[in-house]
């Protein structure tokens, strides 16, 4: 069985690390440079690597004090069914612990996903800019 790798830091990421397909169906999805720029602006991340290649993230913002929000999971699609994204998640609810609010979107089927990991449905209320979609100024 394969086993991978799982990070809390950059050190050493470069664009060339995230260049595997992420953003998989978005019409206008974010360049690996632009990943790179939002990775480093998250208060916290949690990367997977099969060898020298990304193949799963999760990021958090935060304000530091009570709230912390998840914006994006993904792992590439050759990947997924492992366990990688439960395990991404998992370490992300583990470095937000101790903060009051940890927020997320989610599709209903997804409900359940993160229902094991402890996490409840509530209703919310968003705005999208698609025309920032790929996060180019
Ligand atoms: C959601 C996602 C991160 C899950 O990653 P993964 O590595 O495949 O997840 P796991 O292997 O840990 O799956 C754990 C369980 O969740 C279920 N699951 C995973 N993806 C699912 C999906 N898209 N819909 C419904 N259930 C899903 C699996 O059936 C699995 O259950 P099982 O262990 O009983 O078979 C991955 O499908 C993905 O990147 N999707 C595209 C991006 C996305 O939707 N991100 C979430 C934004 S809120």
């Amino acid at each position: 069985m394969t086993s991978f790798t799982y990070t809390t830091t950059l050190d050493g990421l470069a664009a060339d690390h995230l260049r595997g397909g992420f953003f998989e169906g978005w019409p206008n999805p974010p360049t690996p440079e632009t990943h790179l720029r939002l990775l480093q602006g998250s208060s916290h991340v949690v990367l997977a690597w099969d060898q020298e290649q990304v193949i799963g993230f999760i990021t958090a913002i935060s304000d530091g004090v009570l709230s912390a929000y998840i914006p994006l999971l993904e792992v590439l699609p050759a990947y997924q069914g492992q366990g990688i994204g439960t395990e991404l998640t998992r370490r992300m609810l583990e470095q937000l612990q101790s903060f009051y609010m940890i927020d997320l979107l989610c599709d209903a089927r997804l409900q359940p996903f993160y229902a094991r990991l402890g996490m409840q449905p509530v209703l919310g209320m968003v705005m999208r800019n698609y025309e920032h979609q790929n996060g180019e100024a």
